[in-house]
């Protein structure tokens, strides 16, 4: 741990769970975010493929490719000595162990990461267990699988009947028993996460997943209010940073059009 009781490494975060403490996550995508935040008490930045959406302006993470990632984490490393955790974009893990192998190896040699996060559980037990064998630390994400939009409908809360939720509970097990160091789970019950939350010994990370799980993880962009139409259930605003862009700009246009930018404070005589 650091002085500021942040963990420096995988097993000092997955010990945060026996200890009781509670991990914060959020996502950041570039170095200036990355360097405000290294100096809060945030745990980890995960970069995630979620730049495909806020930042990118686009509806889903499916388009995200792993050269972008690669960009977005070595900029965000640039600006932070925190854990930082980069999601695999889709296509880049499931297709083979193989390509998965070289993929992962690829964000932790280029952008000093210090693991991956993918999605998927049993059906990628197999692929976690070959990067974790290889150094690769992996952390799951269940439940509101993004990637899956298209198979799942839409982005809806996940595992609300008995048969689904009992799916869900399986594939956290297999996770963890692949090796996984953490479990994102997303959009799922309370009841559904604190029995995973429970049932598991490394620390669960819920996104519109109540309060049971052991850590949180919110989108920066949301959680700021830079992203204003987008208002789901479980998101809290910590900021007003859309108003305050608004604010600046017009405060900006309005002393440039009367002729108070730039005065001779901001000029060279
Ligand atoms: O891509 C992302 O930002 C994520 C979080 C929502 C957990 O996966």
């Amino acid at each position: 741990m650091t002085t500021e009781g942040r963990p420096r490494t995988i097993p000092e975060l997955i010990a945060m769970k026996a200890a009781g403490r509670r991990i914060v996550m959020l996502t950041c995508y570039d170095a200036l975010f990355a360097r405000l935040l290294d100096a809060t008490p945030v745990d980890i930045l995960l970069v995630g493929d979620s730049v495909n959406q806020g930042p990118a302006g686009l509806d889903t993470t499916l388009s995200a490719t792993l050269d972008q990632m690669i960009y977005h984490a070595a900029s965000v490393r640039r600006g932070t000595s925190a854990l930082m955790i980069v999601d695999l974009p889709f296509l880049t893990y499931q297709i083979s162990i193989e390509d998965a192998i070289r993929n992962a190896g690829r964000v932790m040699q280029e952008t000093g990461a210090n693991g991956v996060k993918l999605e998927g559980g049993l059906p990628m037990a197999a692929t976690v267990r070959a990067l974790v064998d290889r150094g690769i630390p992996v952390m799951g994400h269940l439940g509101l699988t993004p990637q899956s939009v298209n198979t799942l409908g839409g982005y809806r809360v996940q595992g609300r009947d008995a048969a689904a939720a009992d799916r869900l509970v399986a594939d956290a097990a297999a996770l963890e028993e692949a090796g996984a160091f953490a479990v994102v789970l997303e959009l799922t019950p309370t009841a559904l996460s604190a029995r995973v939350t429970g049932a598991l010994t490394v620390p669960t990370i819920g996104i519109g997943a109540g309060a049971s799980c052991d850590g949180q993880v919110l989108v920066l962009h949301d959680m700021l209010g830079m992203n204003e139409s987008f208002k789901p259930k479980f998101l809290k605003r910590y900021g007003d940073v859309g108003a305050n862009v608004r604010a600046a700009a017009t405060a900006f246009a309005d002393e440039v059009r009367t002729g108070r930018y730039p005065d001779s404070a901001h000029s060279f005589e």
